[in-house]
C-alpha cells in the first residue's frame, strides 16, 4: 500500500481498488495538495462548528493580539484568559514562545520564517475556531501582510485584531527577558524593533495602550471587546 508519506502515482487516484485505502490513509495528503488535483474529493464532516459552538454556549474567535517584544501580549492574554475561564468560556492560549518550543521549532527569526511562523499559527486559529473556541493569540506578528492574510481565513468579526501599543522605548525599558540587552550588543540577530521592522495595525479592531492602565484594567479593556462572544447567538 501506498505509505502516508509517498505521493501516490496517479493510477492510484483512478484505480476503484485503491479507492478506499486511499481515502483512508491518505486524506492529509489530500488536503494538502488538493490544488493539484484535478478532482479533489473533500471530506465532509458530520458535525457542525455552529453546533460545536451551541454546546459551549459562545461563538468562536481569535483574539489576535500582536506588538512589539515586551509590549504585554502575553501578560495580558494570560490575564484575560484567567477571566473568561472564570465566567465559564471555552478558550485557548497560542502563545509565540509555546508554539516556538513544539509546532514551529524549526523556525528561526528571519523574514520568511516569520511568515512561515504566522501562517502556521493561523491555520492552527482556523481549526480551533471550528471547534467552538475563544481563541487568544499572543505573537508579535510584525508584518501587516501576514496579519492581513490570517484575517481572510475568518468570517467577517471572527477576527479581533488587538495592537498592543506601547512604545519601543518603554519595551527596550522592562526587557522581561533580557533580548533587547542582548539584541542591542548583537548577540541575537533578525529582533524586531532593532533589526527588522514592525508594521503597525492601521485599523485594528481594539488598540490596547498599556502604559495608560494596570495589567488587569487592560485586560479588562479587553474582556469588555470578547463579552458579546459568550454568548451562542
Ligand atoms: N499595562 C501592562 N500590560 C501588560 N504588561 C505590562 C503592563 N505594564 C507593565 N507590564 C510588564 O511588561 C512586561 C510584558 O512582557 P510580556 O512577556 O507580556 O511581553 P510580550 O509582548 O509577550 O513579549 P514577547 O513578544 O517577547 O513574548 C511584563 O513584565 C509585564 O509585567
Ligand atoms: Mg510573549
Amino acid at each position: 500500500m501506498t505509505s502516508r508519506t509517498s505521493t501516490p502515482l496517479p493510477h492510484d487516484r483512478r484505480s476503484p481498488d485503491a479507492t478506499s485505502a486511499y481515502h483512508e490513509d491518505q486524506t492529509d495528503a489530500l488536503c494538502a495538495n488538493a490544488a493539484n488535483l484535478t478532482d479533489p474529493k473533500r471530506q465532509s464532516i458530520a458535525v457542525t462548528k455552529r453546533e460545536r459552538s451551541m454546546i459551549k454556549g459562545q461563538r468562536p474567535a481569535v483574539i489576535w493580539l500582536t506588538g512589539l517584544s515586551g509590549a504585554g501580549k502575553s501578560t495580558i492574554g494570560n490575564l484575560v484568559e484567567r477571566k473568561l475561564v472564570t465566567r465559564g468560556a471555552h478558550t485557548i492560549l497560542l502563545d509565540g514562545d509555546m508554539l516556538r518550543c513544539g509546532l514551529n521549532e524549526d523556525l528561526g527569526f528571519t523574514s520568511i520564517d516569520r511568515r512561515e511562523n504566522i501562517r502556521r499559527v493561523g491555520e492552527v486559529a482556523k481549526l480551533m475556531t471550528e471547534a467552538g473556541l475563544i481563541v487568544i493569540c499572543a505573537l508579535i506578528s510584525p508584518f501587516r501582510a501576514e496579519r492581513l492574510a490570517v484575517r481572510r481565513l475568518f468570517a467577517p468579526g471572527e477576527f479581533v485584531e488587538v495592537f498592543v501599543d506601547t512604545p519601543l522605548q518603554a519595551c527596550v525599558a522592562r526587557d522581561p527577558k533580557g533580548l533587547y540587552r542582548r539584541a542591542l550588543a548583537n548577540e541575537i540577530a533578525n529582533f524586531t524593533g532593532i533589526h527588522q521592522p514592525y508594521e503597525p495595525p492601521e485599523r485594528p479592531e481594539l488598540i490596547l495602550r498599556t502604559l495608560d492602565g494596570s495589567p488587569d484594567q487592560v485586560a479588562d479593556r479587553l474582556l469588555e471587546v470578547i463579552q458579546p462572544f459568550l454568548t451562542a447567538v
